[in-house]
């Protein structure tokens, strides 16, 4: 076999991370983004406060670190992005792939948008621009919300230009490559993110008032463990916030060498981004607790507790009010920019990563062709005075619909009809790294697709009974079930369009099981009899990248 035929077959030319550090800095960049700063405080707020921790943590062991170690093992076995590691599995598998590549384009469309109004944030935040009307600020001078739902063309320019300017990085970014772009952006703003994020947090709890907003935020309302809703939550926040089941952590994975550590990695992502998470409830309860000592209420009675309100109405009126906001304020700002711009370039990897390998392309190419199609449909849609209806509608949609179906779809596709648990398993534990049991093959084949089954039902039943917020049901109609259709579509035309070279000739590169290697610790022979080799872990694949 030529080496260029043992390459085809193993994916050995594929780019890679530089090493297990690149890669975990990127997965946690990915995890880390908006959903952890400002959707899992509210979320953990409406869901019975510190009792919603209990289903937190249940939906981060059940099914948050079982898929994600699916993902992991997929992109990884396949070394392929979603559509290719599909494919490879089973030819008619890979309109899976396509459908998890539909979901992520979608998410970037409005994403995007949210990052360019942070951006745009971490500039009045330096001068307080809103004054002492930050509502009015937000949703009338800045965002100039039409009053209407609909889909305008009323562009608004404060919009606009941060929004092209957010497209312009992420797409330089992407162009790069994995290692040169994706891997150094990383390694660049997550630190940055950390230490930015410490600080403010540090001067949260210290504020007045802080304690009654972690007691808000800690006190458990245990009547709330009965409600089924809190639970969906609880799994809807752990799938968002993970960034699993559309297509990231397959995507990444696949860019990482072959005996690489796959379990104990994927243990520090998916604890790394629950601690983070825990972090931001803790700064934004404390921050809340102020606000309402200055305003001599109970934390309960304020208002804008959720979402887009939390971060762009509530903060700035807690930094209004607090010494130093200025500064705390750009400080925030700048951490929901970086955390949003490090998850948006996994999302929209997903995407180029795919068109890469069906088109041949490189990675330049996919991020300026892919990249600015995208980048022209968002800035159309989330520029103009309707951006905000639109987004709601679609990040509503595309999560309960496409995130959970995905999710459910991916386990009873892979366990029950492929029956690929087993062999999956044994690509985990022949490499370094947790012992991964029986239970994981239960959790993913039977557990998550019963639980998941239950919320996406639940979760498309109450889309279809009653209109989402009120909507008129037509607008809900082309919006979100648009979304949703579009993702199908990209998993129609894209499975039927022709590779331009070929992705089948792939053999999974397979490793002795971890109980054949030697090793420094163990010090357990190569072969009985024969005496101990070196001093350092004789893995087969040594030397090999
Ligand atoms: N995981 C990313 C977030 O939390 C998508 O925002």
């Amino acid at each position: 076999m030529s080496s260029r035929t043992v390459s085809a077959h193993h994916g050995a030319d594929r780019e890679q991370w530089s090493g297990q550090f690149g890669f975990v800095l990127a997965a946690i960049g990915s995890a880390v983004g908006l959903g952890n700063i400002w959707r899992f405080p509210g979320v953990a707020y409406e869901n019975g406060g510190g009792a919603f921790l209990i289903p937190y943590l249940v939906a981060l062991l059940t099914a948050g670190i079982p898929i994600l170690l699916l993902d992991y093992s997929i992109g990884h076995r396949f070394r392929g992005s979603a559509p290719t590691s599909f494919r490879r599995m089973s030819r008619p598998a890979e309109g899976l792939g396509w459908f998890q590549v539909g979901v992520s384009l979608v998410i970037t469309l409005y994403y995007t948008a949210v990052i360019a109004w942070a951006t745009s944030f971490t500039v009045f935040a330096a001068t307080q621009a809103w004054g002492d009307d930050p509502e009015g600020f937000f949703f009338g001078d800045f965002l100039q919300v039409a009053d209407a739902p609909g889909v305008g063309l009323d562009v608004v320019p404060g919009v606009l230009i941060p929004l092209v300017l957010i497209w312009l990085v992420t797409i330089a970014i992407l162009a790069l490559g994995v290692q040169k772009g994706v891997e150094r952006a990383n390694v660049v703003f997550i630190p940055t993110l950390v230490v930015m994020f410490a600080a403010i947090v540090v001067r949260a709890v210290t504020l007045d008032g802080a304690a009654d907003g972690l007691n808000a935020f800690f006190t458990p309302d245990w009547g709330a463990l009965t409600d089924p809703g809190v639970w969906i939550a609880a799994y809807g926040q752990i799938f968002f916030s993970l960034s699993i089941a559309f297509g990231i952590m397959i995507t990444y994975s696949s860019y990482l060498r072959r005996r690489a550590n796959l379990t104990s990695t994927g243990l520090v992502v998916g604890f790394g981004n629950s601690s983070f998470e825990l972090l931001a409830g803790i700064g934004v309860f404390s921050a809340l607790g102020f606000i309402a000592f200055e305003q001599g209420v109970a934390v309960s009675e304020l208002e804008t507790i959720q979402g887009v309100g939390l971060a762009f109405v509530a903060f700035p009126q807690i930094l209004s009010l607090m010494p130093g906001g200025p500064v705390f304020g750009v400080l925030f700002f700048a951490s929901l920019t970086l955390a949003g711009l490090t998850s948006l370039l996994s999302i929209l990897q997903v995407v180029s990563a795919a068109f890469q390998e069906k088109f041949g392309w490189s990675p330049r190419q996919a991020a300026l062709l892919i990249g600015g199609a995208v980048a022209v449909v968002s800035i159309v849609l989330f520029s103009t005075t309707t951006a905000l209806y639109v987004l709601d509608v679609t990040d509503k949609y595309i999560n309960e619909v496409g995130v959970v179906g995905s999710a459910v779809i991916m386990t009873l596709v892979v366990g029950l009809a492929l029956r690929r648990l087993r062999e999956l398993q044994t690509h985990l534990n022949a490499r370094p790294g947790v012992h991964v049991g029986g239970w994981w093959r239960v959790l993913v084949g039977l557990g998550v697709p019963l639980v998941l089954g239950y919320i996406f039902v639940t979760g498309v039943r109450s889309l279809l009974g009653e209109p989402y917020e009120g909507y008129p049901w037509g607008f809900l109609t082309t919006i979100g079930w648009g979304a949703v259709g579009l993702a199908v579509l990209v998993a129609i035309v894209m499975t039927v369009v022709p590779w331009r070279h070929d992705v089948d000739t792939f053999v999974p590169h397979e490793l002795p099981p971890r109980e054949l290697w030697g090793s420094r610790w163990s010090r357990v022979p190569a072969r009985p009899g024969e005496p101990v080799q070196g001093t350092r872990p004789t893995h087969p694949e040594e030397g090999l990248r």
